[in-house]
């Protein structure tokens, strides 16, 4: 089956068994065909929380899914490729959370929602890119460990007078990127206005005009004047950009987020011909879970 074939037959399937889809901002251009809504990972859990589909099929990865799911436990909620995880969420495990919260008893846990329900449900607290700054700042105290991402952890604590302790989590998709690489972009397009994700290390995050993430970076290019922007985060953003505002220029500088990338129009056919694959949370996890992910979206 061509595109355009896939495109209709997701289409009429969708309507069919009242399914929504959602997509992550890093997803292939053909996705974006298919989405009933397109975001950040705050937008999305948004999305998921309010829908009133009866299947959530969730263009993304793993951990962005089990949000979906304890936010919408009533729902069917469907991961296409069952592979497509985030390897900086499983770079901190509940165990660990656990220990920290026993060496230190009074401090609260603040975590990415790039983590396993298993860590949220240990967490006091949520955050995603768009708000860990204000949920940081919010927590009572000087003291705040936060997991797993240390360059996400340490930005958010320069922003705010927070001591912050840290993991040692990353994503290779940001964390690769050097100052060397914007330093030549920024040769190669002097005007261009530099945007990066807070993903990426203090020395690549000194050079932008702008930290954000990827839903803030879409707000940042349409209110922006300029009409060139370089764009620090994985490679496929650029080009999401792009879609929504063809009459200006976006260069990457980045990597490929091989996860987000498994996720295939075929895939997504299949997903909801078979209703594949299912994605489940304890209920016990579930609810703990909730609470940190409330305490965010309430924030
Ligand atoms: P955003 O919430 O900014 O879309 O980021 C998600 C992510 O996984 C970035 O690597
Ligand atoms: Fe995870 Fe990095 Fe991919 Fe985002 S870009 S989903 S943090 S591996």
């Amino acid at each position: 089956m061509d595109s355009k074939n896939l495109i209709e037959r997701i289409n009429s399937l969708k309507k069919e068994k009242n399914a929504v889809i959602l997509v992550h901002n890093y997803q292939r251009p053909e996705i974006y065909e298919i989405a009933d809504f397109i975001g950040d990972s705050l937008d999305l859990s948004r999305k998921a929380a309010e829908t009133k589909a009866d299947i959530i099929v969730f263009c993304g990865v793993r951990f962005m899914v089990e949000t979906a799911k304890i936010l919408s436990p009533e729902k069917t909620v469907l991961l296409p490729d069952i592979e497509a995880g985030c390897e900086m969420a499983d770079m901190v495990m509940a165990e660990e959370v656990k220990a920290l919260k026993e060496r230190f008893p009074n401090v609260p846990v603040v975590c990415y929602v790039n983590t396993t329900a298993e860590v949220k449900a240990e967490s006091d607290v949520c955050c995603t890119s768009a708000n860990a700054v204000k949920v940081v700042n919010s927590i009572p105290g000087k003291d705040v460990i936060f997991v797993p991402d240390r360059n996400l952890g340490r930005y958010a604590g320069s922003q705010t007078k927070k001591n912050m302790m840290l993991a040692d989590g990353y994503c290779y998709v940001h964390d690769g990127i050097k100052a060397e690489d914007i330093l030549r972009a920024k040769k190669e397009h002097p005007d261009a206005k530099v945007v990066a994700h807070p993903e990426c290390t203090e020395d690549v995050l000194k050079l932008a005009d702008s930290v954000q993430s990827t839903g803030g970076m879409i707000k940042y290019a349409k209110e922006s004047g300029s009409g060139e922007f370089i764009i620090v985060t994985e490679v496929g953003m650029a080009k999401r950009l792009k879609r929504e505002f063809p009459e200006k220029k976006f260069y990457p500088v980045g990597k490929t987020c091989i996860n987000m990338k498994k996720i295939t129009l075929e895939k997504v056919l299949a997903s909801l011909e078979k209703e594949q694959f299912k994605v489940e949370v304890e209920e016990s996890v579930r609810i703990r879970a909730r609470k940190s992910l409330d305490r965010m979206l309430e924030r």
